[in-house]
């Protein structure tokens, strides 16, 4: 399956990607690396690494959310793109483009969904007092981190944890579980039923 990894910043979990995907049995390549911030550092990550890169620029598309969006549509159809994973993507997609990869485009947030979605998951589970805290994987919908969760990680909160601390543990979580979030869907294994993930076994 070719894949498209989307960034806005250091891409880290692109990163983790890249890196699974290098073992010959890994389901998955990454074809491109996608930035809409055209200084990301993930872009010079990813092309350290090999991997081509194409920055679509959402200010060149000011007000104009749908030409953005045709923009991005266009790259990833120049690279055959089956499948997408947002990595630190920070843009809102319309229905019309996550229409468009139904099932097809995964993300991943610092939080273990329902809980905390959007910004500063981290200080709001600390503000909370959660003693579990965590990251998720999930296919995209049109309302924010929303979509059938295929995997999940946690991690425990500490007494004396710092939003850097309590980040630093997560993220270590999220660079485990997307390459095998990617893998599970990218095989085929995951079929979506009545909202939730139903993963098949490993043939
Ligand atoms: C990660 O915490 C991810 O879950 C969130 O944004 C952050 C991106 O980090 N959506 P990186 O760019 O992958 O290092």
């Amino acid at each position: 399956r070719r894949v498209a990894v989307l960034i806005s910043g250091r891409g880290s979990n692109m990163a983790a990607l890249i890196e699974a995907a290098k073992d010959k049995n890994f389901p998955a390549e990454i074809a491109v690396v996608i930035s809409n911030v055209p200084d990301a550092g993930g872009l010079a990550t990813a092309q350290a690494a090999g991997i081509k890169t194409a920055v679509v620029d959402h200010k060149l598309h000011k007000k104009d959310r749908t030409a953005f969006e045709q923009a991005l549509q266009a790259e990833l159809q120049k690279h055959a793109v089956e499948l997408i994973c947002l990595a630190g993507f920070m843009r809102l997609l319309t229905p019309w483009f996550v229409g468009q990869w139904h099932e097809r485009m995964i993300n991943i947030h610092p939080a273990l969904l329902p809980s905390f979605k959007g910004l500063d998951t981290h200080k709001r589970a600390l503000e909370t007092g959660v003693r579990l805290h965590g990251a998720t994987v999930h296919f995209v919908v049109p309302e924010m981190d929303s979509g059938p969760i295929i995997a999940q990680g946690a991690v425990a909160v500490h007494d004396d944890d710092t939003e850097a601390s309590l980040a630093a543990r997560v993220i270590k979580v999220e660079h485990r579980i997307y390459p095998l979030a990617l893998r599970l869907v990218a095989e085929g294994r995951v079929r979506v039923e009545n909202g939730r993930c139903r993963i098949a076994e490993a043939a």
